[in-house]
Parts: C-alpha cells; sequence; structure tokens
C-alpha cells in the first residue's frame, strides 16, 4: 500500500526512463560492451541504469551519467553502490550542454536529446564527446507514421521530431556512420506508459480522499487519452548505435 504522505512514486514502476525492453537493452548493452570501452559517458542520463549495465559488462571501464534531475540520480548511485560500481562511476547534477567533459569511448544519450536542443543539435554536440572509433547510442522520438497538425501541436514540448529515416540522415551528416538501426516497439511503449502511469495509479487506489487525489487522477486521466487516443502507434523512438571513425 502506498505511503499517502509520501505520494505518488516517482518512476518507480521503471526500469528504463524510455520504451525499452530488457531483451532490447541487453542486446544494445552487448554491442557497446563490445566496443571495450574504457570511458562510458551518459549525457541525460537519468538514474543511468544503462550505463550500470555496461560497466557492470566491462569491468576495466568507468562511467559518468549527466543529468539535471537530483533523484533520479540519487537511484543512480544507490544502483550504483548495489552493484558494487561505486568506484568506477559518477553521477554529476549538471546540464548536459555544459558539463565539461572529456571525450568518452562510448556514449549514451537516451531519450535526452532535448538537453542539447533539437535531434541534430544533439548529434553535433554529441559528436566531440565521442573519441574517435567510439561508439554513440542514441535514442530519440521519431515519428512512425505521419501525425495529425492537432498531435504536433500537442507534443510541441518534443521540439522538431523526424522519421527513422530523417534521424539517421541527422546522423551521417553529423559525421557518424549508422552500425545499428531500430526502433520501439508497440509492446516497448506499452510498457512504458504503463509504467509511467502506475506512479498515479497505483497510488490512487490507496488515497481516493487524499486532498491531491482529484488532480492527480486528472493528470494520469489525461495522459492515458493523450496516449492512447492521441500519439499510441504515431511517436515512435529511435535506437541507432553510430560510430565515430577512427
Ligand atoms: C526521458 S529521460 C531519459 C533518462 C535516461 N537516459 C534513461 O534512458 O532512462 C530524459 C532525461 O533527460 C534529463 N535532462 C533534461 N534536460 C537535461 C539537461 N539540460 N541536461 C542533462 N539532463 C537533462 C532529464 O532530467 C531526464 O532524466
Amino acid at each position: 500500500m502506498p505511503d499517502a504522505d509520501a505520494g505518488p512514486g516517482y518512476y518507480a514502476y521503471l526500469t528504463y526512463n524510455v520504451p525499452l525492453s530488457t531483451m532490447r537493452a541487453h542486446r544494445l548493452v552487448a554491442a557497446l560492451a563490445a566496443a571495450d570501452p574504457r570511458t562510458v559517458l551518459d549525457a541525460g542520463c537519468g538514474w543511468g541504469e544503462l550505463l550500470l549495465q555496461v560497466l557492470a559488462c566491462v569491468p576495466a571501464a568507468s562511467g559518468v551519467g549527466v543529468d539535471t534531475d537530483p533523484r533520479a540520480l540519487a537511484r543512480g548511485r544507490a544502483n550504483a553502490d548495489s552493484l558494487g560500481l561505486t568506484d568506477r562511476v559518477r553521477f554529476v547534477e549538471a546540464a548536459a550542454a555544459e558539463a565539461t567533459q572529456e571525450p568518452a569511448d562510448v556514449v549514451i544519450c537516451l531519450g535526452s536529446s532535448q538537453a542539447f536542443g533539437s535531434s541534430a543539435d544533439a548529434l553535433h554536440a554529441l559528436y566531440p564527446l565521442l573519441r574517435p572509433g567510439g561508439r554513440l547510442l542514441f535514442g530519440d522520438a521519431i515519428w512512425e507514421r505521419p501525425p495529425t497538425a492537432e498531435l504536433i501541436e500537442q507534443l510541441a514540448g518534443l521540439g522538431t521530431v523526424t522519421d527513422l529515416a530523417g534521424v539517421v540522415d541527422i546522423a551521417i551528416d553529423a559525421g557518424f556512420r549508422p552500425l545499428s538501426i531500430g526502433s520501439a516497439s508497440r509492446a516497448e511503449w506499452e510498457e512504458f506508459e504503463s509504467g509511467y502511469l502506475a506512479d498515479w495509479e497505483e497510488w490512487l487506489l490507496g488515497n481516493t480522499k487524499h486532498p491531491d487525489a482529484g488532480h492527480i487522477r486528472a493528470a494520469a486521466d489525461a495522459h492515458r487519452d493523450q496516449w492512447l487516443r492521441g500519439y499510441r502507434d504515431v511517436l515512435g523512438f529511435s535506437y541507432l548505435i553510430i560510430g565515430r571513425s577512427a
């Protein structure tokens, strides 16, 4: 039963704050670990789950996660501690575009292009943060199907969104070559959206009479409606592993 005073959870039902299945995560981590990095940078890391998984696979690697969200970073530090990775990872509270950072062998930017501006801004800014010969995992919103004008307006906060071919073009234009191209499945989106909403829904079940219940219920209903009647199957999410030449 949730603790009413604590309010709804904070991404408590999500392993990753993007539509990412365990199976795809394992494949992505294996591909990044195969590059045998010594340094890994996660820009807009949240709690840095994928960063930690790469470090767990590559004992010689150390990593830095940068994010502006102190609660997410605290979760990352706690997870690093329980995995015995504290000595090999730093979670830094900073704006990714402003954090001074040495180029890394592997860079991760998952769902965090907004930290740099548009997708193109992000890919151009990430290029010098990746060592020559390195690998970048870039996950970003895309259109799976052409959106209506109404949907573009509703999701204006995402900035300019392109399709999968478009984001690959942008990556190539920024100097990368594509090594692996994928996009989130409907099942990944359903798991992600359900997990996102579960903070509110689980809390509401145990707190029907709480003074905050009305606005939390309204927020949950509005989000679910926007997903199921709006962007479901239209908004997608790309997973690119792209390389910088040696
Ligand atoms: C969709 S979440 C993805 C988090 C993480 N990459 C993951 O896959 O779970 C986007 C993250 O970007 C972070 N963020 C937003 N603006 C940022 C900025 N200017 N600098 C660093 N992080 C930022 C947010 O705090 C949030 O944790």
